[in-house]
């Protein structure tokens, strides 16, 4: 008998959704062997310490689903992760979720507490799945730009408050950012929280390059520690109570420390940043226990549970010493160092990322049609692959003049990269 194919096989979310245009980058990079400066993966090995922790918990046969909203030993160490770096009391039992890295985390917290209609503002350029977060959860984006200046990437404070209304449900945030570099100031933090406050709104905040921020990361070492802190000598002094005096920049903040906003602030984290290992996919969200509660319930129905033996390596990994971070911390303000001058000297208009590993940068002086026309120029006659800055934008043409570098790589595929972008010139 023939069949009949009538019907719609595609549902209108799906359909909706563009693909990948990092992921897509990736695989024309592999094609003409480009050095891969595009989408955000170390190309270097994870640490030795934490691959032996996940070989052991296998052997150890921890091979079985585990709860579902996460292994004990791995929440418990994020409690104590949290109190160390934020200084903030969580309860294991009911405000952590772990899910199957921050991606999921984030999916899962909108599908919590979001409902159909209900507005979600979004700082532009974004990380690209927040669009496909919003399609996914039925909510309405609301689009604030963050605009570009030689003093970083700042947002308007009346175009943010105007993007509050009744109808507000959530903001998300990326701090450190995706993919501008920018770390929000503890005033810019706080005129969020304050909106939050005032339209009764949740903030998002997408917090997994916590780790990776620059100028202010690497002299807290040499600060001691305060009086009320613990004097355990692998363990940094508690980072937000201590300020760089050579940096106007404050060291990283979470919106879930601004006065108010505990009871209103889902944190999505991951390992995937903080100890290389992308390809993990474990993650975890801390929240209030109502939305805690509802998040686990979309957690379990999604994927049951992020993996079991990653998440004992997990518990192992929050708890490395503060020379892990600041280790982290400088090898990225190196990398950075060496990689922004470069893409300057190349003909790009950047400045010095505050955090995260991405480089957002301008190629208007280069005289290409729009950015992919640009990125495919790049990769086939250059060598090098980026990201089209179009992707970052839900108006396409506000990303059009623009591409990003990421620098998460060996010292070797940089070299690589800054050879190559030398005939640009
Ligand atoms: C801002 C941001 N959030 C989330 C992710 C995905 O993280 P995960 O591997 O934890 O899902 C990325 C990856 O590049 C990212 O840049």
């Amino acid at each position: 008998m023939q069949t009949k194919l009538t019907k719609n096989r595609i549902s209108k979310k799906a359909a909706s959704f563009t693909e990948s245009v990092i992921r897509e980058m990736t695989r024309e990079a592999v094609k003409y062997e480009a050095v891969n400066l595009g989408q955000g993966f170390p190309d270097f090995a994870a640490p030795e310490d934490i691959k032996r922790k996940a070989q052991e918990a296998i052997a150890a046969d921890h091979n079985q689903y585990a709860i579902t909203w996460g292994v004990k030993s791995f929440r418990d160490a994020i409690v104590e992760k949290t109190k160390w770096f934020l200084n903030l009391d969580i309860d294991a039992e009911t405000e952590i979720t772990v899910t199957c890295g921050s991606t999921e985390g984030m999916i899962a917290g909108m599908m919590a507490t979001v409902d159909a209609g209900e507005e979600v503002v979004v700082f532009e350029p974004f990380y690209e799945n927040y669009a496909p977060d919003a399609i996914l959860s039925d909510a309405v984006p609301v689009h604030v730009p963050l605009y570009q200046t030689a003093d970083g990437w700042h947002f308007e404070k009346d175009e943010l408050r105007a993007a509050f209304n009744e109808r507000t449900k959530a903001i998300i945030i990326c701090n450190p950012n995706n993919p501008t570099g920018k770390v929000f100031s503890r005033e810019e933090l706080e005129f969020i929280a304050d909106l939050c406050k005032e339209f009764d709104a949740i903030c998002f905040t997408d917090e997994i390059y916590e780790h990776i921020i620059y100028d202010f990361g690497l002299p807290i070492l040499n600060f001691g520690l305060n009086e009320n802190q613990q004097s355990d000598e692998n363990r940094l002094p508690l980072p937000q109570t201590i300020q760089n005096p050579k940096s106007k920049i404050q060291n990283h903040i979470s919106m879930a420390q601004i006065d108010g906003m505990r009871e209103r602030t889902v944190v999505v984290n991951s390992l995937s940043k903080t100890y290389s290992v992308t390809g993990w996919r474990v993650g975890y969200v801390i929240a209030p226990p109502d939305i805690t509660s509802a998040i686990r319930k979309v957690h379990d129905f999604l994927t049951v549970g992020a993996a079991n033996p990653l998440q004992h390596a997990g518990a192992y990994a929050l708890g490395l010493p503060a020379s892990y971070y600041a280790e982290l911390q400088k090898e990225y303000q190196r990398k950075r160092d060496f990689i922004v001058p470069v893409l300057q000297t190349a003909g790009f208009k950047c400045e010095m990322p505050q955090g995260a590993y991405y480089v957002m940068t301008d190629i208007s002086d280069f005289g290409f049609r729009d950015d992919v026309e640009f990125t495919k120029y790049l990769i086939r006659e250059i060598g090098v692959a980026v990201v089209p800055g179009s992707s970052f934008y839900h108006d396409k043409t506000l990303g059009s003049q623009k591409v990003r570098f990421c620098f998460c790589k060996k010292d070797e595929t940089l070299r690589a990269a800054a050879e190559r972008l030398q005939k640009l010139k």
